[in-house]
């Protein structure tokens, strides 16, 4: 990282481990922005099924990631960020298992991971950055100071979606839910582009029976900030 450049911490792992909380609470205390690159994948799944292009259509799926119109809009605590496209509130819209499913096909692909490259490289702004995704420590900011890798069992995180769901009103089969996991996690670990995995140089944690400021200490521990 160049010197002039704001600090980065990287947040990596597969879905349900806990991320997308942590690094939401952690940007906070920081007083630091966030990226969740995420969201990113799953605008251009909801894109382009709204615009009616089809998930096998390569050229026109990098056409509708590089003219995504995003606006990522501060909540209070405890909320998700608001996710607007071209003005409309998706916040909702690209939480649904069917939009993760189709954003991890999406991200499969060389280019259109490319044409998001840079979208994310732009959140690195003063004071600082907490990127949280699958390759933000390895191919999308390399040279951050502290990398972490966070993780728990399928089981678990099943277990957890399974409670927000419920929560939320959503009847869901458990058995049905952990095997999305494990086939969102095989495509995600196993593609050649930029497959989920921890960086060389990142710490991992295991948030297995964890609660989440039981893993916020450790991350916090991780990151230099306890
Ligand atoms: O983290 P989230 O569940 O929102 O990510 C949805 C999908 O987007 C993941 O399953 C993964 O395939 C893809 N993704 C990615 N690289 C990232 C973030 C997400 O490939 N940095």
């Amino acid at each position: 990282m160049a010197e002039s450049k704001a600090p980065v911490i990287t947040v990596d792992g597969p879905g349900g481990s806990g991320k997308g909380t942590i690094t939401q609470m952690l940007a906070r205390r920081l007083g630091w922005h966030l990226l969740d690159s995420g969201a990113l994948y799953r605008l251009t799944a909801l894109a382009a099924e709204r615009q009616g292009v089809s998930l096998e259509d390569e050229p026109s799926l990098v056409n509708v990631a590089a003219s995504l119109d995003v606006a990522f809009e501060p909540t209070p605590p405890g909320e998700p960020a608001k996710v607007l496209m071209a003005g409309v509130d998706v916040t909702a819209d690209i939480r649904t298992e069917t939009c993760g499913d189709n954003a991890s096909k999406v991200a499969v692909m060389q280019p259109v991971r490319d044409a998001l490259l840079q979208r994310q490289r732009d959140f690195q702004k003063p004071p600082g950055l907490v990127a949280d995704g699958r390759d933000m420590g390895t191919v999308v900011f390399p040279d951050a100071p502290v990398k972490i890798f966070l993780t728990a069992s399928a089981e678990e995180r099943a277990q957890r979606r399974y409670s927000q769901l419920k929560d939320a009103g959503v009847d869901v089969n458990i058995d049905a839910l952990l095997e999305e996991i494990r086939v969102r996690d095989e495509r995600d670990m196993n593609r050649a582009a930029a497959p989920l995995k921890p960086a060389d140089d990142a710490q991992v944690i295991d948030s297995t029976g964890l609660s989440i400021e039981e893993v916020l200490v450790r991350v916090m521990a991780a990151a230099g900030q306890a």
